[in-house]
């Protein structure tokens, strides 16, 4: 698949979704940042937020969803129009029936590690999922810094992707910038999530080419 974009539109202005997905003409998908003030401490947007955008942007719609019982609620945002469904381990009941459930309705599904936890205990789930999302900031918010501390685990799942073989993506998101996505993607990280460098630059579209040329040394 090689390099992909996806700019976190929690940095986008909210007033207008569906303009400011059509200023990002280069991104390979829409990030979108779903919070339910328990998993984390934010609130943010839900289904029907999603199901807007997803019928008006060119896009496809990455779903991150930082809530409890994503068991619960992942089918909804697949209903919503999100072609690629990523759950927190950390919140989920049952992550294999969650993973197989996201992927009966048509979409990706992705597991996330928070920075805390350890990816070796989910290894069982590869051959259920097609993404894995390792986090480089605490969630919650965007605009954090960039915690180095967590990229020998991006480099680990890629060493755990390899072995299983399989067209799985590696996502990492939070603190992604020009000065930070070349040690991701030396990790093997091959999607990138990028709010506040994408949409606090004065040409967004241009900042996503940026990026991927960063990506791409
Ligand atoms: C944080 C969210 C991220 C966030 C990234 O919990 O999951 O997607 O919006 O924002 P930046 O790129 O500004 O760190
Ligand atoms: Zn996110």
């Amino acid at each position: 698949m090689g390099i992909q974009i996806a700019p976190s539109m929690l940095s986008a202005d909210f007033a207008n979704l569906e303009a400011e997905a059509a200023r990002i003409p280069g991104a390979d998908w829409l990030h979108m940042d779903v919070m339910d003030n328990h998993f984390v401490p934010n609130l943010t947007l839900g289904v029907p937020v999603i199901e807007a955008l997803a019928k008006v942007a060119k896009q496809p719609i990455d779903a991150h969803l930082m809530i409890e019982d994503p068991d619960r609620w992942a089918p909804a945002f697949a209903e919503a129009g999100a072609q690629s469904i990523t759950f927190h381990v950390e919140a989920a009941r049952d992550p294999l029936q969650l993973a197989r459930n996201i992927r009966r309705q048509g979409a990706r599904a992705s597991m996330a590690i928070k920075p805390d936890t350890a990816l070796e205990p989910y290894e069982g789930l590869l051959p259920e999922i097609d993404m894995i999302l390792i986090m480089t900031v605490e969630p919650g918010f965007g605009g954090q810094s960039f915690m180095d501390s967590c990229l020998p685990k991006v480099a680990r799942a890629r060493e755990l992707i390899n072995k299983h073989g399989g067209d799985i993506w590696l996502q990492v998101d939070g603190g992604v910038s020009l000065e930070t996505i070349e040690r991701c993607a030396e990790a093997g990280a091959d999607m990138f999530v990028a709010g506040s460098a994408v949409f606090g630059a004065d040409d967004p579209d241009a900042m996503i080419a940026s990026l991927r040329s960063h990506a791409e040394r």
